[in-house]
């Protein structure tokens, strides 16, 4: 059996490989694969691990010999399941491993917005003098409200921190009501609007969908306290940043903590780059040692299952089994 993958591979991932006798081979290259070369190189493999890397239709139709699909990340907004799902091929994700590192990205964004800690470390880089005794301050986060949209299984760590941490209130708007949330944190859900209305902190962590598209727009800045703080480490199209970059200047909201953006990375040119009371990584959601190898030790298994028939330990379309 041989499987391709669109980028380099952790170490855990390939030995996994060698042990169960499946050739593989990476894309090596800086530049993130075409679609034009996945077309042309995927016929001849019979898996695809996939990190961050778009594939859909057209691609799929080309690949006529593939058996499995396993993506090196939780969230699957890039592939067509689908069109996987018509063509028969199972297709897996990373969920669980990763939901400390990636919550632990937002409360380092939350932070970091609260004090300017950016902004203060480039005024230092600059060489400007220090900021006054009431020039330059950030804001305090005991005791205020963290909102969280979509409070799965990260979106729980993150509350659980800044309940932990700042003693903060968790209010949270989801598909439906956690239970879990609701004993252990004694989370509140809230409608959309509320959630606007009340969070000092909002943490997206919901999945890009058609409904989350662009759905932190004009009309939802309006709503949030000026005092606020978006902190966005799901997907960079859930926030419409020209209307971010518009509520920031305006004095709607206060600042923002961004993981993510439109397009990834985030040009230099963004003004988002420039704000005193904004933050941006560039994706870096999972990236420590720990998570990016249990990220690669569990995609490569679901490979393994896969192409031994069996059925994917983390599958996203587990209905065509
Ligand atoms: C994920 O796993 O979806 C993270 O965003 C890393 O890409």
């Amino acid at each position: 059996m041989k499987i391709f993958a669109t980028k380099i591979l952790p170490e855990i991932s390939k030995e996994i490989f060698i042990q169960n006798q499946i050739e593989v081979q990476e894309w090596k290259y800086d530049e993130p694969i075409s679609k034009k070369d996945l077309i042309q190189i995927l016929p001849e493999f019979d898996g695809l691990m996939v990190m961050g890397t778009k594939i859909d239709e057209e691609i799929l139709n080309f690949a006529k010999q593939l058996k499995a699909i396993s993506l090196i990340s939780v969230g699957f907004d890039n592939v067509d399941i689908a069109a996987t799902t018509k063509l028969r091929i199972p297709v897996s994700n990373t969920p669980e491993v990763l939901n400390e590192a990636t919550a632990e990205t937002a409360f380092l964004l939350m932070q970091n917005v609260a004090r300017k800690a950016f902004f203060n470390y480039k005024l230092m880089l600059d060489g400007k003098p220090k900021s006054g005794f009431m020039e330059n301050l950030g804001i305090d986060l005991n005791g205020k409200t963290i909102g969280i949209f979509g409070l799965g299984r990260i979106g729980f760590v993150m509350a659980e921190k800044c309940k932990n941490a700042f003693g903060m209130n968790v209010i949270y708007h989801n598909r439906s009501q956690n239970q879990k949330a609701e004993n252990e944190l004694k989370a509140k859900y809230v409608s959309f609007d509320e959630l606007l209305e009340n969070s000092d902190v909002l943490s997206i962590h919901s999945a890009l969908t058609l409904e989350t598209e662009r759905l932190f727009g004009k009309n939802a800045f309006q709503k949030m306290k000026k005092s606020s703080i978006l902190i966005n480490t799901s997907r960079g199209k859930v926030v419409d940043e020209p209307a971010l970059i518009e509520a920031i200047q305006n004095g709607e909201i206060w600042g923002a903590g961004l993981d993510v953006s439109d397009p990834e990375p985030m040009l230099p040119e963004n003004p988002l780059l420039q704000m005193p009371n904004v933050a941006v990584l560039p994706h870096i959601g999972s990236a420590n040692w720990e998570t990016r190898n249990a990220m690669g030790k569990l995609a490569a298994e679901n490979m393994v299952l896969a192409l031994k028939g069996e059925k994917m330990k983390t599958p996203i379309n587990p209905e065509i089994y």
